[in-house]
């Protein structure tokens, strides 16, 4: 975009315009350009990130590493890993950074032997469900309830408000990104509800500050699950369903048929507590879409565009929810409208 004038018949008109009007236009290409430069940076690579599944069963890779290594054993999880200091702990477990060949990583350790049984249901659950969704496991001991998984220093989704404070993270704290974490979150979702292990159900989600402490955001601004550690199996074909929890639960986050039904006057009975589907994580997600979404520039014109499905997510009854391959579709499909919109009022600016 060249402002000199570029021959005496063009000069006198440019020399009219006054130069905030230029400053203006070279202002509208800087952002233009920004824009396709972040669009191809921030938004395009991630998504052709090494999905850990490239490993077979039993193997890990992350980071740089090159090739598959298999899972550590309680052998050389004693010996080769170096615990730094406490970064978390839950009902379940106490979580270490640590060391492990000169990389950070996460060394989990059982709170209570009360919650061995949970324990070994979330590392059951690890091990069968690695993929691009979930936390790479990196190894485990039974004996000593110790799990090593992948460390990913930007923390869990309580803290995505802060952490795109950040002035280093201003650039991807965009209406784009923060579109992309919910459709990664809808991902994780569609991937339980359709897991090698049946339709999983993710109990561990009665607010939504517990929910988001489930979920890791990954240095790549991708979100993976890690805590595994409530995941019952609805089926279907056999009429099981599920129950979160053996206690009276309360508030609108959780999903309406999750509520006791019979009044005040009936004191709660877990027994006489109906169960329930895969729906209620559905209910869910306007919620947690609507956190990720935040407030910057663009959120709420994609929050209206939104309106519609999470409405239907928002069914009483749970089977006129919409799947979370359906809300994953319109997420996209209202991505690339947005997108195209914004890409063309660039070009007009232009
Ligand atoms: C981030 O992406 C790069 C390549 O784009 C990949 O090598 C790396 O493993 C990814 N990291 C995470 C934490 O997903
Ligand atoms: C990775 O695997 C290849 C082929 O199996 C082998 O030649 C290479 O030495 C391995 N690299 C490392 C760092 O282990
Ligand atoms: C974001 O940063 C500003 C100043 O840099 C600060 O005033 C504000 O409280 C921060 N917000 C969050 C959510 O951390
Ligand atoms: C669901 O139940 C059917 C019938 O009982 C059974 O054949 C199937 O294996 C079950 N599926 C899972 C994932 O457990």
């Amino acid at each position: 975009m060249e402002m000199k004038p570029q021959d005496g018949r063009r000069s006198p008109p440019h020399r009219e315009v006054p130069p905030v009007v230029g400053l203006l236009l070279a202002m509208a290409v800087m952002n233009g350009l920004l824009y396709l430069c972040l669009d191809r940076f921030f938004i395009a690579p991630r998504r052709s990130a090494l999905d850990p599944q490239h490993c077979p069963y039993g193997h890990f890779r992350m980071g740089q590493m090159n090739n598959c290594s298999a899972w550590l054993s309680c052998e050389e999880l004693r010996t080769e890993v170096r615990q730094l200091k406490r970064v978390g702990e839950g009902a379940v477990k106490r979580v270490f950074l640590s060391e492990w060949k000169e990389r950070k990583v996460a060394l989990s350790r059982l709170t209570s032997l009360e919650m061995k049984d949970d324990f070994l249901h979330g590392l059951q659950m690890l091990k069968s469900l690695q993929s691009k969704h979930v936390v790479t496991l990196l190894g485990f001991c039974e004996d000593d309830n110790t799990i090593l998984t992948e460390y990913h220093p930007l923390g869990s989704l309580s803290s995505l408000e802060a952490t795109l404070n950040l002035s280093k993270y201003q650039a991807v704290n965009t209406w784009q990104q923060r579109l992309q974490l919910a459709m990664d979150y809808v991902g994780i979702i569609h991937y339980l509800h359709h897991s090698p292990l049946g339709t999983r159900v993710m109990c561990d989600s009665n607010d939504l500050p517990k929910t988001l402490s489930q979920y890791l955001l990954t240095s790549n601004f991708s979100i993976v699950v890690n805590d595994l550690d409530a995941l019952p199996l609805v089926n279907h074909s056999a009429g099981a369903l599920v129950k979160c929890g053996h206690r009276e639960l309360h508030g609108d986050f959780v999903a309406p048929e999750q509520l006791w039904p019979y009044g005040e006057d009936v004191p709660f009975r877990d027994d006489l507590m109906p169960s329930y589907d895969e729906k209620i994580d559905i209910w869910k997600i306007p919620d947690v879409s609507s956190f990720l979404l935040g407030h910057v520039e663009g959120s709420d014109m994609v929050r209206f565009h939104l309106f519609d499905i999470h409405k239907a997510c928002k069914s009483q009854t749970p089977a006129e929810r919409p799947t979370a391959q359906a809300i994953l579709d319109t997420y996209q499909k209202v991505l690339n409208s947005l997108r195209d919109t914004v890409t063309s009022q660039t070009r007009e600016m232009l």
